[in-house]
């Protein structure tokens, strides 16, 4: 076709590949949402554009010396300006939906102390309108880890309840301008992430540690994750009342939260082991979701921490019951867990500075890895436990409505790889492939899975690794922030073309 453009012919040049399919598009619902998923932090740049306040990850990537390659978010991919073309990308790779997080310190600069930065709003009504025009369904997060600089200066960060206030404010205003079109919304990302790292180990701002972690700057009590927690989870349960009093009835969207889902296989069929493994996931992920769901702590967790884990009031518990229409699942990877109750386990061994003596969390048995390590220390490939994960939240919370989140794959970048070897993504084709197989097992075993969101539609900015990390399905020249399809969105277009031949 002589009309066609010339990115559009390169967007095609990998269909004519055999490419692996062993998993079925056609056992995934009719009405499934496929999607890419991203950032405000890692993709916009702009960082002190059109009125928008600092945040903490703008300071932090400033001050911290933490960023491998010294790099930060100032520029990232320039999504801020080139909103456009990647939503072009996006109809061109035929997804219906896009996940990505409203930058807070765009929207309110200096928190509720400031004003509404009008620019902020208008950035995120256009981004909206164009993806609405090509028939993508926004899903957006209102919190991937940035807070405003503000707010972290006049409170340090979620160690105070004040910030669930803030949280309150600053959501009620983006349900006020963009709810209008918005049907599905996150409060958070992975927080027990940002508890764990921010509060525990001190690797992510506001670098808080306790005493077995080096290099953060403030050593404290081994609370402050749990309390860190604690608010979190109460300014999402504030924030899901305010949009089912207030807005649900009138725009009739959804409201959940995403939590990192690892799958922790037990090391051993023993009985000590298959408890620790369930352990690991209530100090993991149920912290967040039992709270979310069924009102209170898991048992486990007030047994071993005591009088450490904050308690809910009834009121609290009552705002809490079911406040959440559905729970994100962001799942890329497994370990397997070894009980340290009943028997010794490795001193420096990985696990959890409250968890340490309770359970050891390894990738590998007998020195055999979980599944094929990759270019993150923490990512090993084992498709199963896509299944496993989506099985467990299913049986532990009733069948919620489930949508996975973000599930993706690493490319390490080198200072010698050329752009030709990071296009040949063979290996995230055959990740996506095995995962998206397993998923469809656990829905075809009855899970209640809507959606599935690549991470990431492009290269971007990967925490403490910079741009050293490569998780998109296109791939990003950070000097000229050109946008290049790698293999993998050849894929992702065919299974999803699959999909809509099906129906
Ligand atoms: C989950 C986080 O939400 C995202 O920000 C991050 O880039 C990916 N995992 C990959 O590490």
């Amino acid at each position: 076709d002589p009309l066609e453009l010339p990115k559009r012919t390169d967007a095609r040049r990998f269909d004519s590949l055999r490419l692996p399919e062993r998993a079925d598009p056609s056992l995934l619902p009719a009405n499934f949402l496929f999607g890419t998923a991203s950032s405000a932090y890692q993709y916009e740049g702009a960082y002190r554009s059109d009125g928008k306040g600092l945040n903490n990850w703008d300071v932090f990537t400033h001050n911290s010396g933490k960023i491998r390659d010294g790099s930060n978010g100032d520029v990232a991919t320039d999504h801020y300006h080139r909103y456009r073309e990647d939503v072009d990308l996006m109809a061109d790779l035929g997804v219906n939906s896009y996940r990505f997080s409203i930058s807070w310190a765009r929207i309110l600069p200096r928190g509720r102390y400031g004003d509404i930065n009008k620019a902020g709003i208008d950035f995120y009504n256009k981004l909206i309108d164009a993806l609405l025009q090509k028939g993508i369904q926004p899903f957006v997060t209102l919190c991937h880890y940035d807070i405003p600089q503000e707010l972290v200066d006049r409170y340090g960060g979620w160690l105070s309840p004040k910030l669930r206030e803030d949280f309150r404010y600053y959501a009620d205003v983006c349900f006020k301008f963009l709810g209008d079109r918005v049907k599905y919304w996150v409060t958070f990302n992975e927080p027990n992430v940002v508890a764990e790292y921010g509060y525990r180990s001190g690797q992510y701002p506001p670098s808080r540690c306790s005493g077995s972690f080096g290099n953060c700057t403030v050593g404290d009590s081994e609370k402050e994750p749990f309390v860190a927690a604690h608010n979190i989870i109460l300014a999402h349960a504030a924030v899901v009342h305010l949009y089912k009093t207030k807005y649900q009835m009138e725009q009739g969207g959804l409201i959940g939260i995403v939590l990192h889902a690892v799958w922790f296989e037990p090391i051993s069929q023993s009985p000590a082991d298959t408890l620790a493994a369930q352990r690991a996931h209530s100090f993991f992920t149920n912290w967040f979701l039992d709270p979310i769901i069924n009102g209170n702590y898991p048992s486990e967790m007030r047994q071993i921490l005591g009088s450490d884990l904050p308690e809910f009031s009834e009121e609290d518990r009552t705002v809490l019951l079911k406040s959440s229409d559905f729970i994100g699942v962001n799942h890329y990877t497994s370990f397997y867990v070894k009980d340290c109750i009943f028997s010794e386990c490795e001193a420096g061994a990985e696990g959890a500075s409250r968890t340490e003596g309770l359970f050891l969390r390894t990738p590998s048995k007998n020195g055999v890895p979980i599944g094929e390590p990759t270019a993150l220390d923490w990512l090993y490939i084992y498709p199963q436990g896509m299944e496993n994960i989506i099985n467990y939240v299913k049986e532990r919370y009733g069948n919620v409505p489930v949508f996975v989140t973000e599930n993706g794959f690493v490319q390490e970048s080198r200072r010698n790889s050329t752009t030709a070897e990071l296009l040949q993504d063979f290996k995230r084709v055959e990740y996506m492939d095995g995962y998206l197989n397993a998923l469809t097992r656990a829905i075809r075993k009855g899970a209640d899975v809507r959606g599935y969101f690549a991470w990431s539609l492009l290269d971007n900015f990967e925490w403490l690794h910079g741009y050293t990390k490569r998780f998109g399905l296109y791939h990003v020249d950070f000097s000229s922030l050109e946008r290049t399809p790698k293999l993998s969105t050849a894929w992702y277009r065919r299974f999803i073309a699959k999909h809509a031949a099906a129906d």
